[in-house]
């Protein structure tokens, strides 16, 4: 059957006909909002290149996670200013670091929202990789244990999930390990499974004062180029013991998170990154793109890609717009 029996414009005639047939209702149930904790009380820095998005002191962040409660996301990932930084990323593991206490502050406020944290050197090394340094390389074995202990760190402040960002091979089998031998064996991992070296982070490593002091990631984090490559990798932690698993940045690497979701029976995260936020901010700012628009369709496209969890900036904007 064809024309004139078939007209699909038929099923687009109004919105309740669209909003019923519709095949991707993007939700906040599956938001994830990232937040920056610096040291201090009363500090609220915004980040320049991402506007709307701060560096905050406990308190402050204590105060944004009940705003980011009360529009219904389920959850926020954090991530650490520290006071001081070393070679291999000691103050990480400090039970009064600034992550470690933000998690104790936000749990104690009794929100309804799960607090996830980012499991990574990178923020707390004196050069900015996201493991220690031997032989002018960043060495895998030798970073597993320092990340597991930062894994049960945070664990112990009350973390909800665990997120290792640091594309070491092996960790999230030593941060289970870790977990599961100091009674923490409920604790859920996100990895980060299939993370590329983007230059899409650029605006994170202002926010996070992570950027590399020498060199770059490519010997850790995945050349853009494959897809095989992401389908082992998340084979791979899911074998080690991850619970959920994340594709990273989402909107070049969309087939990406489409392959996990049709291999995988998991859940699959997208963190949609700090590159992709401030492109729309920047164009938005200069009136070349309706934000809010583009803020849902790129959002939805995340979602039909397959991801049931997206890590964004714009979670706290596309809850507004998506209650109105
Ligand atoms: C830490 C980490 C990074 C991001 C999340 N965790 C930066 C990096 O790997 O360089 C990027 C997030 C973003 O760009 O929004 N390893």
């Amino acid at each position: 059957m064809t024309f004139p029996a078939q007209r699909p414009r038929r099923l687009r005639r109004t919105e309740l006909l669209r909003g019923m047939v519709r095949e991707t209702r993007l939700s906040v149930a599956g938001f994830v909002y990232p937040m920056f904790v610096c040291p201090g009380s009363n500090v609220r820095q915004e980040v320049s290149s991402m506007p709307g998005v701060h560096q905050q002191s406990v308190d402050r962040i204590v105060e944004e996670c009940r705003e980011v409660a009360g529009l219904g996301i389920p959850a926020v990932i954090l991530f650490g200013l520290p006071e001081t930084k070393d070679a291999a990323g000691k103050s990480s593991l400090s039970a009064t670091g600034v992550v470690q206490r933000a998690i104790e502050a936000i749990k104690k406020a009794k929100l309804n929202l799960l607090v996830m944290t980012d499991v990574c050197l990178c923020e707390y090394t004196d050069h900015g990789h996201c493991g220690v340094i031997e032989n002018g390389e960043v060495a895998n074995d030798a970073t597993l244990e320092i990340l597991a202990e930062q894994a049960l760190s945070h664990a112990r402040a009350g973390a909800d999930v665990l997120a290792p960002s640091d594309m070491m091979d092996g960790r999230v089998a030593a941060i289970r390990n870790k977990l599961d031998a100091n009674g923490f064996s409920e604790t859920p991992i996100l990895s980060y499974a299939a993370k590329y070296c983007s230059a899409f982070y650029g605006p994170f490593r202002e926010a996070a004062q992570s950027a590399p002091q020498f060199g770059d990631r490519r010997s850790y984090q995945m050349d853009p180029g494959n897809v095989r490559e992401a389908l082992k990798e998340v084979a791979l932690d899911l074998e080690e013991g991850a619970d959920m698993v994340m594709v990273k940045p989402a909107l070049p690497y969309l087939d990406v998170i489409r392959a996990v979701r049709e291999r995988f029976d998991v859940p699959v995260g997208a963190y949609n990154v700090s590159g992709e936020y401030a492109m729309v901010k920047a164009a938005a700012q200069k009136g070349w793109l309706d934000e809010k628009r583009v803020v849902l369709e790129l959002l939805t496209g995340i979602q039909r890609a397959g991801a049931d969890i997206i890590l964004t900036y714009h979670a706290k904007d596309a809850a507004k717009w998506l209650k109105t």
